[in-house]
């Protein structure tokens, strides 16, 4: 199910996956318009692993939310997939997120009472995908991200970790080429952080495009391109040759008893 084969379409496409041109959105409220993007030109490359940083309320989740076509901007225009898709109907658009992107949040919104296996499948329901076909996929995607052996555990049952790798394999089941992470790590330790991290940086090596937006800088160093917001604009975008190997950095870090030693004393 995982995308090994777009390692090789993204090596023989030049078409950036997203293309955001001039793009601007502003909010509506009774008493004020609040310019929560200004103007925004960003291309990313297919096989990309992004990171966006920058301030509270600096625009990142509103741009977030337009490259996702959860929200459409008040101006400019967005490509993806070298699609114009500014302003196609809902329905459209619905269509579109569900073939070419899978969202990872930072509250993991996997549904409760539900089991790993069950909230994986999800979105193949969502595709009328065959109920022998689903159940097929969705192992393999939990088999992907580690968690073979809590296929009938209900997020309550999880750890943090754990809940935001079954969200990821139900991000990934679709096998999208695009993957968006909004704050993915937020509500996660640094241990945690990095065995997420760890298992996106993989998915990435086969192939998929990933943007995250972080806040940690320890996490953003794990990406190879780096764009920095302020004020609704991007003021900052630079390339990493050198991204952080995040499973070395991994096994660098104390281990859990030591660190809770050190807390001790
Ligand atoms: N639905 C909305 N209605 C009105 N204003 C909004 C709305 N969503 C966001 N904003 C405003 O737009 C600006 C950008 O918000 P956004 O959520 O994109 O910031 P952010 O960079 O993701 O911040 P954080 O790091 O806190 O998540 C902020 O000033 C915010 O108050
Ligand atoms: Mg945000």
């Amino acid at each position: 199910m995982l995308p090994q084969d777009q390692g090789v379409a993204a090596v023989l496409r030049d078409e950036p996956i997203i293309e955001l041109s001039g793009v601007g959105k502003d909010y509506t409220t009774e008493a004020v318009v609040v310019r929560a993007l200004r103007h925004v030109d960003l291309t990313i490359q297919h096989g990309d692993f992004v990171a966006i940083v920058g301030q509270s309320g600096s625009g990142k989740s509103t741009m977030m939310n337009i490259i996702g076509c959860l929200d459409r901007p008040t101006r400019g225009v967005y490509r993806l997939d070298g699609l114009d898709v500014t302003w196609r109907s809902n329905d459209a658009r619905a269509i579109v997120r569900n073939r070419l992107i899978g969202f990872v949040f930072q509250g993991f919104n996997l549904l409760p009472r539900t089991t790993a296996l069950e909230n994986v499948e999800l979105p193949l329901v969502y595709r009328g995908v065959g109920a022998a076909e689903r159940r097929k996929r969705a192992l393999a995607a939990l088999g992907a991200v580690g968690l073979a052996e809590r296929l009938h555990h209900t997020p309550n049952q999880l750890s943090g970790g754990q809940q935001q790798r079954v969200a990821i394999a139900r991000a990934l089941v679709t096998s999208p080429p695009l993957l968006l992470a909004d704050e993915p790590t937020g509500n996660l330790d640094t241990r945690t952080s990095h065995e997420v991290l760890a298992l996106l940086q993989r998915l990435n090596r086969e192939g998929i495009t990933i943007v995250l937006v972080t806040h940690e800088p320890d996490i953003a160093a794990c990406a190879s391109r780096v764009i920095t917001m302020r004020d609704g604009e991007i003021r900052g975008d630079v390339r990493n040759a050198r991204p952080v190997d995040a499973a070395e950095a991994l096994a660098a870090l104390p281990l859990p008893e030591a660190a809770d030693r050190e807390q001790a004393s």
